[in-house]
């Protein structure tokens, strides 16, 4: 049974899309409508009409689905940041659950290995470490916030209930300043104009908070009144000045000059230092990412004996985090200025059995094995596109007996589970956990042992 655009039709939701959108069936046909989640009933009128599917906005919900929640945030409706805030917390969780246990069955046709319950937090809101917000100017005064989902427009806001406390506190005063000295804002058009983003982080344990206002130039007017008023709040340990002339999405530019304070914040997991400056990459949930590290920790099942490979590092945080329980640890990663601040840090940790090299995984480690450099435990956290199959091939020739997969992406995630599983490898155990609350997003780790019979 179909249906035609501008048709007002009564339908079930009985799931959510990657965006957060409602996956609604009338008869067998789907109907993606947003601002409903399952276990609602609805009236939606029919604003889209593709030959398989159509789009619907909604015209009234007959019932309310038990799992709805109220959102915390008034901004939710309009704001891209969140998804699913309008679903209660515990059901976000089973969500993620059955999200990670489809992709495993569906795509990696792996049905004889229990996925645990998504491990979530005990308070999900105020947990993102870092804020990227564009600056814009409408009617004269500064929008700073988050893009409307699919749009370039400013949702200005005053607090956003994920981001850390200090992140709302420093937002305003930006934007008072711009406001009262008149400071321009980028033009994504005519490419003039000053201000472009204010991105803010903040380390979980001291709370030191670095400031970075991203210019579309080396000048920046009222440059004083930024020092002397961000120099107020006693978090705020550092304040660069980034220059981005470059067009397009891309947030920061390459070069960072220091306002006042030091050109790094440092933040600690699991008792770990690690610097971040400007550009390096961190976890943007510190609470979450100490249990996704220790989970990663547990499924190595390290003696002290091993080398390990850590690929696609980043700063080299779960390298560090495993140098402690191995022999040696590899970190491969292809961002330089990443393997720089991984050496670093591990320098300043005190740990000097690890190694870093830049590079493409499935560049570095053919090479690496091609000189007799293998490892004992092999630990992957690829971006979402997954792992390419000449690095599964080099991994799956090497044996190692233990593989620990970090995955961001269901999808990618279970497709190579199945090929590890066809060569070799059994999966013991899965386990998500909920980094992203109130997104559709889910973080998963995967311990696989290697057949005993193999090799
Ligand atoms: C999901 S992050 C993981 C970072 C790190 N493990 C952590 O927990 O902070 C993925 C990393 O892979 C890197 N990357 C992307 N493609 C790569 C490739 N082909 N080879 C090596 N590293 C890559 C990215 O720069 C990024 O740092």
């Amino acid at each position: 049974m179909s249906v035609e655009k501008g048709d007002v039709v009564k339908v079930n939701v009985v799931d959510i899309g990657s965006k957060g959108e409602g996956i609604c069936k009338y008869k067998d046909f789907t109907i993606f409508v947003d601002g409903v989640v399952p276990g609602d009933v609805l009236e939606t009128e029919i604003t889209i009409k593709k030959k398989n599917y159509a789009n619907g906005k909604v015209v009234k919900i007959l019932k309310e689905s038990d799992i709805r929640e109220t959102p915390k945030c008034e901004y939710f409706d309009s704001c891209g940041g969140c998804q699913i805030q309008n679903i209660k917390y515990e059901e976000q969780l089973k969500y993620k659950t059955n999200k990670v246990k489809s992709a495993i069955e569906r795509i990696g046709k792996i049905t004889d290995v229990e996925v645990y319950d998504t491990i979530g937090m005990e308070e999900p809101y105020h947990y993102r470490n870092k804020g990227q917000f564009p600056i814009k100017m409408k009617n004269n005064k500064a929008q700073i916030g988050f893009y409307k989902v699919g749009t370039h427009e400013i949702v200005d806001l005053n607090e956003c209930i994920i981001q850390d406390e200090i992140s709302n506190k420093v937002l305003n005063i930006v934007r008072e300043i711009i406001n009262e000295n008149r400071i321009s804002a980028y033009n994504e058009k005519s490419r003039k104009g000053v201000l472009r983003h204010v991105v803010i982080k903040t380390a979980y344990h001291t709370k030191d908070t670095m400031v970075i206002i991203v210019t579309n130039g080396r000048d920046l007017p009222h440059i004083g009144k930024f020092v002397n008023r961000l120099k107020e709040v006693p978090e705020v340990k550092s304040l660069i000045q980034n220059v981005n002339k470059q067009r397009g999405n891309k947030i920061l530019g390459l070069k960072n000059y220091t306002l006042y304070g030091d050109d790094y914040i440092l933040d600690d997991i699991g008792g770990i230092d690690f610097e971040i400056s400007p550009l390096s990459f961190f976890q943007v949930n510190p609470r979450q990412t100490e249990t996704l590290y220790n989970k990663t920790l547990e499924f190595a099942d390290l003696k002290g004996d091993e080398t390990v490979f850590d690929l696609y590092c980043g700063i080299g945080s779960i390298s560090l985090f495993l140098a402690k329980n191995a022999k040696k640890v590899y970190g491969v990663e292809v961002v330089a200025q990443s393997i720089r601040d991984a050496k670093r840090n591990a320098k300043r940790n005190g740990i000097f059995n690890a190694e870093f090299v830049v590079g493409k995984a499935e560049e570095m480690i053919p090479k690496l094995y091609a000189n007799d450099i293998t490892a004992d435990v092999v630990v992957l956290d690829p971006p979402r596109k997954g792992c390419e199959t000449r690095l599964l091939d080099t991994i799956i020739d090497m044996n190692p007996k233990k593989i620990v997969y970090v995955s961001c992406k269901p999808s990618t995630l279970a497709r190579d589970l199945k090929y590890f599983v066809e060569h070799n490898y059994e999966i013991q155990e899965i386990q998500p956990v909920d980094m992203f609350p109130h997104s559709t997003h889910v973080e998963t780790v995967v311990g696989l042992y290697r057949k005993e019979s193999a090799k």
